[in-house]
């Protein structure tokens, strides 16, 4: 496992750089997530992210340690075997740096890489061929989403031309993926895995349907507006919960539950909902609120450091949060990749870019 140690012990001590830093300036929790639930709004326009002409470096195929065990059975092959831990991300042009980034933290970080099965939600079929050379010993499966599921329940924003229909896929997991995957972690496409992702998969959801860190010091009131907050039809959704604002970009999804009780409906509902009536003024993450706030298993936060994007507007650097870190989350309007091209990066870019497969074609 010498690949497991050198990569353990470059990023403590990457991480003691970060902490010991003085340049660093902590930033609140409430600025990291404000730029975070600016992710679903601000996303950067094509034009800002350059080729459609995909070159990457394979990624190293590794293996499982002695001690996985994992059971390839011929009652139970492909993805039906139990032993699987699911993990899903979608795949678009946009973002395809950051999602093979991330797959290749996961496999980087696992003792039992050949046990994780990826499901790919995509919409451009293209993908699939960038992917399976990348990662040629993947277990994997490539869903089409198609635009035309959400197309229509997507409200105009204010920046409409960035309402990626794939950001609500996540809504669509448990009917896209087989009914015999009866958990799957969600994750963005702009984070990176830093400890065995087998510890998330664990975590238990005791009667939640979906586990993720929750941050009970935000002012919830401000995701909503007051076309929500002052009808008495909404008003009282939240009525014997105790809310506390969530990220979706790092869900843990007991999908069973969330069959059984039908969430994407409900979730469509409200998407019905804020098509007319304007309750939030954000993209696909309110929604989720609705349905799920106060009735979430809260995971440690180390699972979600997120914020790390900052404003690109600003220009600004964030810092992490105090505590332990298992996964690092660009969320916000900036990306490491654009910003390590630019030659601009942030001090925490450095810790995104020995994930990078991209091949610069000049
Ligand atoms: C939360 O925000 C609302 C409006 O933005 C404000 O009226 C309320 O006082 C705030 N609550 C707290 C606890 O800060
Ligand atoms: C809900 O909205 C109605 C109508 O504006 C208002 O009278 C009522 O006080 C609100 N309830 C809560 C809990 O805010
Ligand atoms: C893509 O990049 C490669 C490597 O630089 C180049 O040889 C090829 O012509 C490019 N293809 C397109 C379609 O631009």
């Amino acid at each position: 496992m010498l690949w497991f140690t050198e990569f353990s012990a470059f990023f403590s001590a990457a991480l003691a750089v970060i902490l010991l830093s003085p340049s660093l300036q902590s930033f609140s929790p409430a600025a990291a997530i404000r730029s975070s639930h600016l992710d679903a709004y601000f996303r950067p326009s094509p034009s800002d992210h350059s080729p459609r002409n995909f070159s990457y470096r394979e990624s190293p195929i590794l293996l499982n340690a002695d001690q996985c065990r994992f059971e390839f059975s011929d009652t139970d092959s492909g993805v039906c075997n139990p032993s699987y831990v699911h993990v899903a991300i979608t795949l678009d042009f946009l973002y395809l740096r950051g999602s093979i980034a991330a797959v290749n933290s996961i496999l980087q970080h696992s003792s039992c890489p050949e046990s994780i099965f990826f499901h790919f939600l995509v919409s451009e079929t293209s993908l699939e061929s960038v992917i399976r050379t990348t990662f040629p010993k993947l277990n994997l499966k490539i869903y089409y989403f198609a635009p035309e599921r959400v197309q229509s329940l997507i409200a105009p924003s204010v920046r409409q031309a960035l309402e990626q229909p794939l950001n609500y896929a996540r809504n669509y997991l448990a009917e896209l993926l087989e009914p015999c995957v009866n958990r799957v972690i969600y994750l963005d496409s702009d984070i990176v895995v830093i400890d065995d992702i087998v510890k998330l998969w664990e975590t238990g959801l005791g009667p939640s349907t979906i586990g993720a860190p929750e941050y009970c010091h935000a002012n919830f009131t401000d995701y909503f507006n007051g076309a929500f907050w002052f009808d008495e039809r909404y008003n009282e959704t939240f009525k014997g919960r105790k809310p506390c604002y969530f990220n979706t970009g790092v869900m843990v999804i007991d999908l069973k539950k969330w069959r059984r009780f039908g969430y994407t409906k409900t979730i469509e509902k409200w998407m019905e909902i804020q098509k007319v009536e304007r309750i939030y003024e954000l993209g696909s993450l309110p929604a989720y609120l609705l349905v799920f706030a106060g009735h979430l298993a809260p995971i440690s936060h180390r699972w979600n450091q997120h914020g790390l994007g900052g404003d690109k507007v600003k220009g600004s650097c964030r810092d992490m949060h105090d505590g332990p870190v298992s996964l690092l989350h660009w969320s916000g309007s900036g990306k490491p990749w654009s910003r390590l091209d630019s030659k601009l990066p942030c001090p925490l870019d450095s810790l995104w870019e020995p994930y990078d497969l991209y091949i610069h074609s000049h």
